[in-house]
């Protein structure tokens, strides 16, 4: 429930989102379709499979414009994410959603009731999770065997077993013997592609995403079981059109990325998207200027920015005037600081005034997101035009 009037929310409808309430979530959509369309493009041109992430902007409408005619898959990192897919494989949009945590035995029963409308895929990074799969299988007569992708850590320590791991063959060997469980594919996900600051050095973690799976193939009892060779994440993705392998036919090749419709500062810190590829900015109004300490105060903190770091300096970053950005956040409150040179800094009193509107860009689309109830959804010339509310909780 959010504590809000759907009627005051909807009177914003045709009004400027400078006029919104503050502090507001704004999703400029010819962005979203935009960033959505150039991916299609892509993965089009090299003939490869895509999967979307729907963790970023948890919603119908955005992963509707995510899958366009590019993609019949998903991931999904929660169990509500899942849920709020559901009227999209029974519209016949969707054909599978891959739950993209490693299984927990916990999940299981609300992953077999919503495998009754989508076919649900799991991933799988010990052995333990096989014990529960099976277990499972027996105690409630399941008799399909889930499709799993082999989660490969590509080095962000996350999820996943290391290819050096010694225990990752006896993991591939374990599922290709189970009857609860069979191999889909394997799945790598390099989180530090984050650190690329230039699309040459995206690419390069690219094509290791991309050969980590296919090495990882190796180590099969069967080698040439039809096998979904997994790769990706947004600055990647950014760069997936460099892509050059040609894998053997037995071998399918899929993207799969989550953040690409909103982009951030940090996906702006790559080098791989320009600024006005971000799709998301925070309308924050100045409460307070300080001259004393060249500073201003505006009523978004973390909670409606989010405390990620990034390569560019701030929680948030004023848009049409970069020198400016958001450096320190308590709960409520954030703090405009000038990064300029010293001598070369505006003044904050000449920048800001009590009362004015300030759009921000954040650092990290999906955390930002997470905190906010309603998306105001604006057109081209900035007017509000549609009111999206994402899935929350899990
Ligand atoms: C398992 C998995 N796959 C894909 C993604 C998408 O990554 P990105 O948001 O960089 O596209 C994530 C993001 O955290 C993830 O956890």
């Amino acid at each position: 429930m959010v504590d809000v009037q759907q009627e005051f929310l909807q009177s914003f409808i045709g009004k400027p989102a400078i006029d919104l309430p503050t502090p507001a979530f704004v999703l400029n959509k010819p962005i979203v379709q935009r960033n959505c369309q150039r991916l299609h493009e892509d993965v089009k041109s090299l003939g490869i499979k895509f999967r979307p992430h729907v963790k970023t902007l948890k919603s119908e409408e955005v992963t509707r414009l995510m899958l366009g005619d590019a993609a019949r898959g998903c991931v999904a990192s929660t169990l509500r994410e899942i849920r709020g897919l559901l009227p999209l494989a029974k519209e016949g949009l969707l054909d599978e959603v891959l739950y993209g945590l490693p299984v927990r035995p916990g999940a299981l029963p609300q992953l077999l009731e919503y495998s009754k409308t989508v076919k649900v895929l799991v991933m799988i990074d010990h052995e333990s999770q096989i014990d529960a799969l099976e277990k499972f299988a027996e105690a409630n007569a399941v008799s399909t065997p889930w499709s799993a992708f082999i989660k490969i850590d590509m080095g962000t320590q996350r999820a996943g077993k290391p290819l050096a791991s010694p225990h990752l063959k006896p993991l591939i060997n374990r599922i290709e013997s189970s009857p609860a469980v069979s191999i889909y594919g394997f799945y790598c996900h390099a989180g530090h592609s984050y650190g690329s600051r230039s699309k040459e050095a995206a690419a390069e973690v690219l094509h290791d995403e991309v050969n980590a799976a296919v090495e990882a193939t190796a180590l099969m009892e069967k080698p040439d079981t039809p096998v979904v060779i997994s790769f990706g994440s947004t600055p990647t993705a950014h760069v997936v059109y460099t892509l050059k392998k040609s894998l053997p036919s037995h071998m399918t090749l899929e993207l799969h990325a989550g953040n690409f419709p909103a982009n951030d500062l940090q996906q702006l810190g790559t080098g791989c998207i320009d600024e006005n590829d971000q799709a998301i900015r925070i309308l924050s109004e100045v409460c307070s200027v300080y001259p004393e300490r060249n500073e201003a105060l505006v009523n978004a903190g973390c909670i409606a920015l989010a405390r990620e770091p990034g390569p560019i300096p701030g929680y948030g970053r004023v848009v049409g005037n970069s020198e400016w950005h958001v450096g320190r956040v308590s709960q409520e409150h954030g703090i405009l600081v000038n990064h300029a040179e010293e001598g070369k800094k505006s003044k904050a009193e000449d920048a800001f005034k009590v009362g004015d509107l300030v759009f921000l860009h954040v650092q990290h689309a999906c955390i930002t997101a997470a905190a906010h109830y309603y998306y105001f959804v604006v057109d081209e010339q900035d007017v509000v035009r549609e009111i999206w509310y994402p899935w929350k909780g899990w």
